[in-house]
């Protein structure tokens, strides 16, 4: 596997690429990502990871400086599941002056959940997403970009951003990787306590418990939505989480549901000082 560190390192190990599969990452590689590098590999002539901690997509309180920076652990991993190119640029190396252009997602889209709790996160995701696609695939004909579908929104500003701004790309999405007992897995798990990682799995049961409430409501959704939110956020309360969000959307732009649409169930929670997110369509 070619370790690059700058851009044109990168550009130089996929000279030859027709068609790059790229899997972006903040490193701290789990199962998860794991498989998304598997699905890649199936897709390009060439397999690619990143792995970079983007400062700009963390609000000044997070976790930027805690995030867990693992690569030599992480780039054993990617050789193992037969990774071409790995780009793990400095941050010098991305940003190599103030990132004063910046991509500004659709605010009907980025404000809300993620963007109203994290304000700013899809502008910080979009960029460095837009730069990291230039990166790898510019005078490329055609690549892929594998994204895991834990972070649901994330996925869908994504693929409005390659729609929008034309880009020789295409997504595709991984189903989320889940623990044993159902908890999606995250590079965020690990700050959880033992305790706190027994009782992780609460926010996907309550995912599921709220999705299966939405569809018995049927016809009575909109009017019922809201007592239903309620009572699942409180169902956490009281087990000592404190949600930000758990809501039942339609899929295709986020927005409230109505009768007959796809939907989606979403939720956000902090459980001690970690915060867990998941979704279930349903
Ligand atoms: O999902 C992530 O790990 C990050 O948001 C991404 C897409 C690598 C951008 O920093």
């Amino acid at each position: 596997m070619i370790i690059a560190q700058t851009v044109q390192e990168l550009r130089q190990a996929l000279a030859s690429s027709q068609r790059p599969a790229f899997v972006p990452t903040m490193g701290n590689l789990h199962e998860g990502h794991l498989q998304l590098v598997r699905r890649a590999r199936a897709q390009g002539d060439r397999t690619v990871a990143s792995i970079f901690v983007n400062r700009l997509q963390f609000l000044p309180h997070e976790d930027f400086n805690s995030y867990p920076r693992t690569l030599e652990a992480d780039a054993a991993k990617l050789v193992a599941e037969g990774c071409d190119v790995l780009f793990a640029p400095r941050e010098s190396d991305l940003y190599p002056e103030p990132q004063t252009v910046k991509v500004h997602a659709d605010p009907a889209l980025a404000d809300l959940l993620e963007g109203e709790f994290r304000p700013g996160f899809f502008t910080g995701v979009s960029t460095v997403v837009m730069k990291l696609f230039m990166s790898v695939f510019a005078g490329k004909a055609q690549g892929v970009a594998v994204f895991g579908k834990k972070d649901y929104q994330q996925f869908m500003v994504v693929q409005q951003l390659i729609r929008q701004f034309v880009l020789p790309v295409e997504l595709l999405g991984v189903e989320t990787c889940r623990a044993e007992d159902g908890l999606a897995l995250s590079s965020r798990n690990r700050y959880l306590s033992e305790t706190e990682r027994a009782e992780a799995v609460q926010l996907s049961l309550a995912l599921r418990m709220l999705g299966r409430d939405a569809l018995a409501s049927a016809n009575a959704l909109s009017q019922q939505l809201p007592d239903l939110e309620a009572r699942a956020m409180e169902g956490l309360r009281q087990r000592g989480w404190q949600p930000d969000y758990l809501t039942v959307r339609r899929r295709h732009d986020l927005q409230l549901p109505q009768a007959g649409d796809a939907l989606v169930v979403l939720g956000a929670a902090r459980l001690g000082s970690t915060r867990l997110i998941d979704n279930l369509e349903i």
